[in-house]
Formats: structure tokens, sequence, C-alpha cells
């Protein structure tokens, strides 16, 4: 499209962090995020609190989106929000306003699904951030997701494999928890695992046939071997923290690599593309960067700011659905459970 640029106001609002973005075609322009550090003291979301939250900052985070993207509302040609999956409280936060303002200046209303639109942000345009081409192997791995997908096209999404119970962001947070560390703790176990040594404490792997994952297992031995080893000694967790955050780590990454090989095998896609808040894991990433020698694979990661929860993911599928022409109605409701 080399006409008229078109510029789309994203508003994300799914679980915990509220996020506006505007991008002029497929570059971002601006992309906003206001994190709530209330969860922190509850370990874990509190699905009430994080509604009132989402209600305190939207208006302020569209606005500094739209100020930083020197963009002013009545240039946006439509408004993209996220539909689902995800918290009810928080996603009606969201499409509420997004239909308000949809309404207010006229322009399309595009409804986004989150899990599509941590896939494609990798069509995100970034310098010296490659785009991958269809059929690809999407691995959506975050907090609310342990997803591998089989991407045909933009809107063309197949699930291959997903988690039976926890999701891998989950199986790093609960770990953490286990050893005392605060939320969200996986940034943690990643940063301690750097300098432990990962084959430290063997730890099983679940058996789980097919691409599907399973992680409330590992969580329970990772709870036994604690408490076990801290009746012997109290000091235990302290005294060998970095070598368990490692061992730890170290098994999720081979669960994780296991079923992409699988799929890999399965389908006959090498092209890899992770996204969502533990493609952030340094392990992962150094896993992923080994593959593509070991394996031939190509494996592409976003951006960190892209990987995280955000609006600018659900801008670029409201790009590609605008250019589909791809528009929702005021009566679209938002969705807790949403199929890919
Ligand atoms: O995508 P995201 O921001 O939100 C969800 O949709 O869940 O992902 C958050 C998750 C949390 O579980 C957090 O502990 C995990 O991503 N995470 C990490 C790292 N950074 C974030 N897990 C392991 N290593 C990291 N470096
Ligand atoms: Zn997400």
């Amino acid at each position: 499209m080399n006409e008229n640029p078109l510029y789309i106001l994203a508003i994300e609002s799914s679980c915990d962090d509220t996020a506006a973005a505007v991008l002029e075609n497929a570059k971002v322009l601006s992309n906003v995020v206001a994190r709530q550090a209330i969860h922190e003291e509850y370990g874990g979301v509190v699905p009430e609190l994080a509604s009132r939250a989402h209600q305190q900052n939207i208006v302020p985070v569209i606005d500094v989106a739209l100020k930083k993207a020197n963009i002013d509302r009545s240039q946006l040609n439509a408004i993209a929000f996220t539909q689902g999956p995800g918290l009810m409280g928080s996603l009606l936060v969201g499409s509420s306003f997004a239909k308000s303002m949809a309404l207010a200046l006229g322009v399309p209303l595009i409804a986004v699904n989150h899990m599509q639109a941590h896939i494609l942000a990798h069509f995100i345009d970034e310098e010296g951030f490659e785009k991958p081409t269809f059929p690809f192997l999407g691995m959506t791995i975050s907090g609310g997701h342990t997803q591998i997908v089989k991407v045909n096209d933009y809107f063309d999404m197949e699930v291959i494999g997903e988690t039976t119970d926890d999701a891998v962001g989950e199986a790093f947070d609960k770990s953490a928890k286990i050893l005392g560390l605060p939320y969200p703790g996986g940034p943690l176990i990643d940063k301690y695992a750097q300098q432990g040594n990962p084959k430290a404490f063997p730890f099983t792997k679940p058996k789980v046939p097919g691409l599907d994952f399973s992680f409330s297992g590992l969580k329970t031995q990772i709870l036994y071997f604690v408490q076990k080893n801290v009746a012997e000694n109290p000091d235990f967790i302290q005294e060998n923290l970095n070598d368990i955050c490692a061992s730890i780590q170290h098994t999720i990454i081979n669960i994780l690599m296991d079923k992409l090989k699988l799929a890999v095998k399965e389908t006959g896609i090498k092209q890899i593309a992770i996204g969502g808040g533990v493609s952030a894991n340094s392990g992962i990433r150094n896993t992923l960067m080994e593959a593509r020698k070991k394996y031939g694979w190509k494996c592409f990661i976003p951006k960190f700011e892209y990987t995280t929860d955000n609006a600018a993911m659900i801008g670029i599928v409201g790009y590609h659905k605008y250019r589909q022409q791809l528009f929702n109605d005021a009566s679209v409701v938002s969705k807790a459970r949403i199929p890919l």
C-alpha cells in the first residue's frame, strides 16, 4: 500500500497490562504499556483488581500513545482491540472503550484474537528483524498460554499442541514461589539460572503424548524436592539458588524443545516463531539460536517489547484485518475463551 497510510489505534487489556499503540501501516509509532504492580503483593493476578486498574489507566495510556505517535485522533482510520481470550472484567474495559471511540470517530472497529496477535507480532516492521514466511510454526509461551500453532496464513492457524494444565509461564512463576521469590518469578529464575549448573538437580520430564504439554507435575516435583531438602538443611534454597533455578529452567526448556522437534518432524516445517512473555527467557533464546545451526531451523524471536503483552501486536493484526476489510460492528462481544 503506497497510497495513504493507515493509522490504527490498538488497545490491549486482556490480563494485567493496560496497553495502547498507534501504527502507521505495519510500523509502530508508539507502544505504551502500564503494568499493574498491585498484583505483586498477592503473588498472582487478581482479576477484580486488574479490571479496576484498567479503568484507571486506559484513558491516560491511550492519551500517551497518541501523543507519542504525534497523531491526532481525527487521523485514525480504525480502532483495534483485544476481544479475547483473557479475564472478562479486563477485556470489557478495553472493548467498551474501543467501541465508544470507534463510534465517536465514525471509523471501523476491529476485534482481535490475543493469541493470533502474539504470533502475528512477527509481522511488525522493525529494522533488523526478518519476517517468517507461510507456513511456519508459532509457539506462544506466556503466563496464560502454551501452544504450538501451524500458521498457514495470517488468519489461517491451527493449534497442533497445547498445555493440558499450567502454562509454561505459570511453571516458572509457581516454581519461583516455592523458592520464596516474588511474583512474577520467571525473570528471576532466568537471572539466577545464568550463574547456575543446569545439571545440578535432574528433574524428570512429564510423559505427555503428541504435541501437548503438561507442567503441573513438574511443579509438584519441585515442591517435594524443595520441602525434602529444606527439612534436612534449612539453608538449602539460599545455598543452592542458582543451581536450582538453572535446573528448573533447563527442564522446562527441554520440555519445550522436545515438542518443537516433534512438531518439525510431523509437519516438515522448519521455521519457528516464538511469542509471549516467556520468550524473553535467555535460556530459550540461546537454545533456539543453537537450533539454527544444530537442526537447520530458521528461528524468529521478536523484539522484547513485542513478546510480553502489548498493544502493537494487536495493531498489526488490526492492520492486516483492515486490508482484508474484516471489520466488526458494535454488537461484538468480549470472550474469555476464544478459538484461534
Ligand atoms: O506474555 P506475558 O507478559 O503475559 C501473559 O499473557 O501471561 O507473560 C508473562 C509471563 C510470566 O509468567 C513471566 O514470569 C514470564 O512471562 N516471563 C519469563 C521471563 N520474562 C517473563 N519467564 C522466564 N524467563 C523470563 N526471562
Ligand atoms: Zn499474552
